[in-house]
């Protein structure tokens, strides 16, 4: 201290760029800098050195918005006094990526560790918008522990389609059991799912990236009202500027993630996960990014804080509007304000404003109660993930805001046995398997079968697949049976209206239940206890795991999914790299030369 000021903080990037008795090393580092035109002077000033974790590309759409405000981020770093430095982050890109995005979640977060602790950067802004681009980052953030703040890339626009609003990736979903039912044609699909996706941004329903980046912002990552912003909407580069800005304060402020996610910063995301009616991949999402921040979330947590949660946010699958009328209505801080008014969620947190939830969400109530309802006016009473255990997985979950009434009335409301479902189960062996069969006559499926997709987890796929919501066969289409009780050891999309039981742990291919399932038992699922058990003896269950192959595993095709395998966890628990977990605050010390 000196005059009662503290000295300015010394930046971490000053051991590459000014570090003592090493004028030889220092001058390697700054040379190439030089050659685009930055000065010795400025790269020794003290400024800080800021991130900017780019995650658009031509490979990554959802994203792509980002290049352009990439622009505005800069400004906002420089004028706030600091020096961005952009870098690109491996693309993810959830409906593209074969044999599935959920690979690239680890991979992204491993690369931008590595980054983020070899080079000389004081401090990041995460670019997120697609799905797994969120907690990649967050996951990243945490495990080196620089400071760190999230700059989502906002959702596309409304999509319409004969004057009704289309949602992206729902109207695929619905498209498709059309198609199967034979009433719309090829070409009418493209047009549905070409209407859903109107400008750039990301998905614009509440499915896994609208749920995600809510939830960095829940969780204090981002400037307040930061996740809903539509891509195109001005508001959006003007946040790219603030958070330019932001990120220069917090760098001198070392605001840190370690600060800013506590077990009660991840409690309010759970909490409003329900109240959004956000995405089942917000389950491991949330897991993983709690435990690289060294924070522990059990199964417990889930049913104690995520279950009994009104469904606050008329947005689809859940729901009927998309992304502009949610940000219209007032966004993530207009439902902060609601739970906080209901006492159901701590707003003492810490946030990247260097202030707490409470003073963030000051006078941001809603200003369309036809999109955000009153907590005690709600779309649906407890509304959260119901979690399930039994004899064929320690954990699942299952979304109960999109249980349709007609799903209810078929399954859940026999008189004497309401929320209990015992039906005939037909299993597949992956997403081949069930695209393959599903139409076969000779399975027998009718309204009352269950569907079962297993080798769809972090193991068996690799890498787990959202394939659970299986819809019925053609056959059934026809008949107006729109969807069966299905079950897997895999995920499904965010988008997705099934009710369907998913991320079942253990995995079949990590020797759960799943895999002792034979088409034609019996599955009797029990919401009351929230139990799902085949009805088969233990006696037999045994003889079936002594005596009978293992269900089929793929080979690894490529060198990552070999050791993504050798590594990954299951989906209760994050699908982490279980050997990364414990690494945490890396950037601390300075690597060394
Ligand atoms: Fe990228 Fe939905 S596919 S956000
Ligand atoms: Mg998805």
């Amino acid at each position: 201290m000196t005059d009662g000021k503290p000295a300015p903080r010394r930046f971490r990037s000053r051991d590459w760029f000014d570090a003592p008795g090493r004028a030889d090393m220092t001058a390697l580092y700054l040379e190439r800098f030089m050659n685009y035109g930055l000065t010795p002077q400025e790269l020794r000033s003290g400024k800080p050195i800021i991130g900017i974790a780019q995650t658009g590309s031509d490979l990554s759409p959802c994203n792509r918005i980002h290049v352009d405000l990439a622009r505005r981020v800069r400004d906002g770093i420089r004028d706030a006094g600091g020096i961005p430095f952009e870098f690109p982050v491996h693309p993810i890109f959830e409906n593209c990526r074969r044999p599935t995005a959920a690979l690239d979640r680890n991979l992204a977060y491993l690369g931008l560790v590595e980054i983020l602790h070899g080079y000389p950067i004081d401090a990041v802004v995460l670019t997120t918008g697609c799905d797994k681009t969120t907690p990649s980052g967050v996951m990243a953030a945490s495990t080196v522990d620089i400071p760190a703040i999230v700059l989502s890339g906002g959702p596309m626009l409304d999509g319409w389609f004969e004057g009704e609003l289309v949602g992206s990736g729902t109207v695929i979903w619905k498209g498709r059991r059309r198609l199967g039912a034979g009433e719309i044609t090829e070409e009418q699909f493209l047009d549905l799912a070409a209407a859903s996706a109107p400008s750039a941004g990301h998905c614009n329903t509440m499915g896994t990236a609208s749920t995600m980046n809510a939830i960095a912002e829940v969780l204090g990552l981002s400037l307040p009202g930061c996740a809903a912003i539509p891509a195109p909407y001005r508001e959006r580069g003007q946040m790219a500027y603030e958070t330019g800005r932001r990120i220069v304060e917090m760098a001198h402020e070392d605001l840190r993630p370690s600060r800013i996610l506590t077990r009660q910063s991840f409690l309010n995301a759970i909490v409003a996960t329900a109240a959004i009616g956000g995405s089942t991949n917000a389950q491991p999402h949330i897991v993983a990014m709690a435990r690289h921040a060294g924070v522990e979330i059990t199964h417990d947590d889930w049913r104690h804080h995520g279950y009994d949660v009104p469904l606050l946010v008329n947005m689809q699958p859940a729901g009927k509007y998309l992304g502009e009328r949610f940000h219209r209505a007032g966004g993530v801080p207009a439902v902060l304000c609601e739970l906080a008014a209901a006492g159901r969620i701590d707003t003492g947190c810490l946030t990247v404003t260097g202030r707490s939830v409470a003073a963030n969400i000051q006078g941001r109530e809603a200003t369309d109660r036809e999109v955000i309802l009153p907590h005690d006016r709600p779309l649906l009473h407890r509304a959260g993930f119901l979690v399930l255990k039994g004899n064929l997985f320690d954990f699942a979950i299952m979304k109960t805001s999109v249980i349709s009434d007609e799903f209810r009335r078929r399954y859940l409301s026999r008189p004497g046995h309401e929320g209990i479902y015992e039906g005939r189960a037909v299993v597949f062996d992956g997403p081949d398997d069930y695209h393959a069969r599903i139409n076969d006559p000779a399975l027998g499926i009718d309204a009352d079968t269950i569907l079962v997709v297993r080798g769809a987890g972090p193991l068996g796929f690799p890498g787990s697949a959202e394939v659970v919501n299986m819809q019925p066969p053609d056959a059934l289409l026809k008949q107006g049976i729109r969807s069966l009780p299905t079950i897997g050891d895999g995920r499904q999309s965010g988008t997705s209206d099934s009710p369907s039981i998913l991320n079942a742990s253990p995995e079949s291919a990590a020797g759960g239940g799943l895999a002792l399932l034979r088409t034609g038992d019996v599955i009797r699922l029990d919401l009351n206890a929230g139990t799902c058990d085949m009805l088969v003896p233990p006696a037999e269950q045994a003889r079936r795991r002594a005596t009978e192959p293992a269900p089929p595993i793929p080979a690894s095709k490529t060198p990552w999914q070999e050791l993504y395998r050798d590594h990954v966890g299951q989906l209760d628990s994050g699908g982490c790299l279980e050997m990364a977990v414990k690494y945490r605050a890396v950037a601390e010390e300075t690597p060394r030369h």
